[in-house]
């Protein structure tokens, strides 16, 4: 157990897809229902895997206390982890979108009002409202987005869409896309090293040395077989010999040329000091 890989699952969403890969691998975990253990050892011992809430796995990984997680780009974006980003699972795909009940205008509201937007991605919704030019008023919430217009919370929100169906049984409609999200491997930047270099010691993990190599942040197009997560801290691919870094959100909304920051106001219960201040520059 001492040389397994300390693997960070997300609860929630991804984590049946994420089992049923490790599975696949033939790296059975017991789900976490089924247990009351924190680390629990994959069935063939090269894993302990931590059970984490979906916000928590890029943490835990960019600090090195897994070596290794998988996650969202949602997440991941948000919390702008330094972490590596090597490979995309090509499972829990959805968008982050704007979304408002049909009958409140966007993109602005009537009288100059500030539009308030409810989101679980405070520092997203901000960068692509001052991105976009949009003065608006942030609320952060955990969960259950789409019943903040309904009660008068905020005017729009900023969530996920996967089927649809959640805006629609509420009355909402999608009003502007914001990122294509996507279950992704991360790495730790030490583990990478450290770690692949106890795993190369024992045979060929790189995945130069695999036909199946994908291009960097790709599936590999031959599927994951053989791919194990000791490998996954080889997977470099043909473009060079370094996973991709990843220390802030890439501007998937900054097309056209840059606006003048916009004033945004801070609630008190976000993180920063409170009051009106400079949008990101
Ligand atoms: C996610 C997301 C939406 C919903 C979208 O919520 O935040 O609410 O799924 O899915 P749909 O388009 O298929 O309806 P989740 O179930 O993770 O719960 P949460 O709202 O409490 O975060």
């Amino acid at each position: 157990m001492t040389n397994a890989l300390k693997l960070a699952l997300p609860k929630g969403r991804l984590l049946e897809p994420s089992l049923a890969l490790l599975r696949s691998m033939g790296a059975t975990v017991s789900e976490p229902a089924t247990t009351r253990k924190l680390l629990v050892p994959s069935s063939d011992g090269t894993l302990s895997v931590l059970f984490v809430k979906p916000a928590d796995v890029p943490v835990y990984v960019e600090s090195g206390a897994a070596d290794v997680g998988i996650t969202g780009t949602d997440v991941l974006r948000e919390t702008a982890a330094d972490v590596l980003e090597p490979l995309a699972l090509g499972f829990g795909r959805c968008r982050m979108v704007v979304a408002s009940p049909a009958q409140i205008a966007y993109p602005a509201l009537p009288g100059g009002v500030t539009p308030r937007v409810a989101t679980k991605y405070p520092r997203l919704t901000r960068a692509f409202f001052a991105e976009t030019g949009l003065g608006v008023e942030v609320i952060a919430v955990s969960g259950s987005v789409e019943v903040a217009p309904l009660l008068g919370l905020s005017h729009w929100i900023v969530d996920l869409v996967d089927t649809g169906r959640t805006l629609r049984e509420n009355g909402l409609v999608e009003r502007a896309p914001l990122l294509d999200v996507g279950a992704v491997v991360v790495v730790n930047r030490a583990s990478q090293k450290l770690r692949l270099e106890e795993h190369q010691a024992t045979g060929c993990s790189r995945v130069e040395c695999n036909p199946g190599a994908p291009p960097r942040g790709q599936p590999p197009p031959g599927g994951f077989e053989g791919l194990t997560p000791s490998r996954w801290l080889g997977v470099t691919g043909p473009a060079g010999p370094r996973a991709r870094p990843l220390t802030r959100a890439p501007p998937a909304w900054s097309s056209g040329p840059p606006r003048p920051a916009p004033r945004y106001r801070t609630r008190c219960h976000d993180p920063g000091p409170c009051g009106e201040t400079a949008g990101p520059a």
